[in-house]
């Protein structure tokens, strides 16, 4: 994966820092993520609630004001364009083409009041002005045919549609107009297993016959296991390990890993819907820990080391495209 990733690129950010306002000051949501997305590749964002997934996600899709936050610095460039730069007109045009997104809950995202096709149809008539409205509605059957929804269903509103087939409903949208990056912030966690599998299926095929990039942000390592190709893993707001998928479950080189991977349930019983499971101590705010590593108040390598209170751990490559931000790396067992 890695040597194509180098050949075809299609997504790189770089330094991102994303900020709420808050009444003690600015909050720091996301503090510097640095990655590189492949043609194809399938990238997770992994970490506990209030770690920065969603404000990571929005970020990349441009939509950083449009949640309350603000891009305090960094860029996200696809195919070589610097999309925070563009004015928002030119950034609306390159995000139906390049990125799509499918919702935690597809309730929020599509309108109650509008049927599905015609949501669909808005969609694809949104990117290309010249398909008529028989045109549309063609392609919005087609789409949901595609992601296993019956052709007929287009004519229904979201909450005739049980959670599932809404789910598929909201991918059709994802990809109607071919993109090359879609970013899916927890999509199968308000699911049951059964129908999790389906989806994971679908996007799997999906993945495999567009050549879309892929970025999911998901608590749940059943999901990482079975679609994933490289781990993003945040803490308060930073990266503190990237690597191949391999590496994350077998070399992990981030205390925080390793805790998180102990805490999920035994995938070979839970595939699909392990989750994370608490680990011990409270995870650290955005903003909360001012000097040191943030992880330390709960990581088990740390006691009584005085660099892990006082500087913070650069994230280094520890391995061949593994990167991580502990200063005792060589430590961590899975
Ligand atoms: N609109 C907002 N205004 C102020 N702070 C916010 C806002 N949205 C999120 N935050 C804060 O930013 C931090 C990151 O939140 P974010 O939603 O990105 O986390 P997450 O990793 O997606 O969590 P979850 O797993 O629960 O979805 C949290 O501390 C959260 O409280
Ligand atoms: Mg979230």
């Amino acid at each position: 994966m890695s040597v194509v990733a180098a050949a075809t690129e299609v997504m790189r950010v770089r330094d991102l820092v994303v900020e709420y306002s808050s009444r003690d000051g600015p909050l720091r949501a996301v503090d510097g993520a640095s990655f590189e997305l492949a043609a194809g590749e399938t990238l997770g964002i992994v970490g506990e609630s209030g770690s920065g997934k969603t404000t990571l996600a929005m970020a990349l899709m441009g939509l950083a004001e449009a949640s309350g936050a603000k891009v305090r610095s960094g860029s996200v460039t696809f195919d070589g364009v610097d999309m925070l730069a563009l004015p928002s007109r030119r950034r609306r045009g390159l995000r139906g083409k390049v990125v799509a997104m499918s919702f935690q809950d597809p309730m929020t995202s599509f309108n109650p009041v509008w049927t599905v096709g015609s949501q669909l149809m808005e969609t694809i008539r949104a990117h290309d002005r010249q398909a008529t409205r028989a045109e549309a509605l063609d392609r919005a059957r087609n789409l949901l045919e595609r992601v296993g929804v019956p052709a007929e269903h287009v004519g229904l509103l979201p909450e005739q549609l049980s959670g599932g087939m809404l789910q598929r409903a909201m991918i059709a949208v994802a990809i109607a107009n071919q993109p090359r990056v879609i970013i899916a912030d927890e999509p199968v966690t308000a699911l049951d297993v059964t129908v999790q599998a389906q989806i994971l299926q679908l996007f799997r095929e999906l993945l495999a016959s567009t050549g879309a990039g892929l970025i999911i942000v998901t608590h749940d390592f059943g999901v990482v296991a079975e679609l994933v190709d490289r781990v993003l893993v945040m803490y308060a707001g930073k990266t503190v390990e990237l690597a191949d998928v391999n590496s994350i479950f077998h070399t992990p080189h981030h205390p925080y890993t390793a805790a998180l991977l102990r805490s999920r349930p035994k995938l070979e019983v839970t595939i699909g819907r392990s989750r994370l499971a608490a680990i011990p101590g409270a995870p650290a705010g955005p903003g909360e820990v001012s000097a040191g590593c943030p992880f330390r108040s709960r990581c088990q390598i740390s006691h009584g080391r005085d660099i892990c209170a006082t500087d913070d751990p650069p994230l280094v490559e520890v391995g061949k495209g593994q990167l991580s931000a502990c200063h005792f790396w060589k430590e961590v067992t899975p």
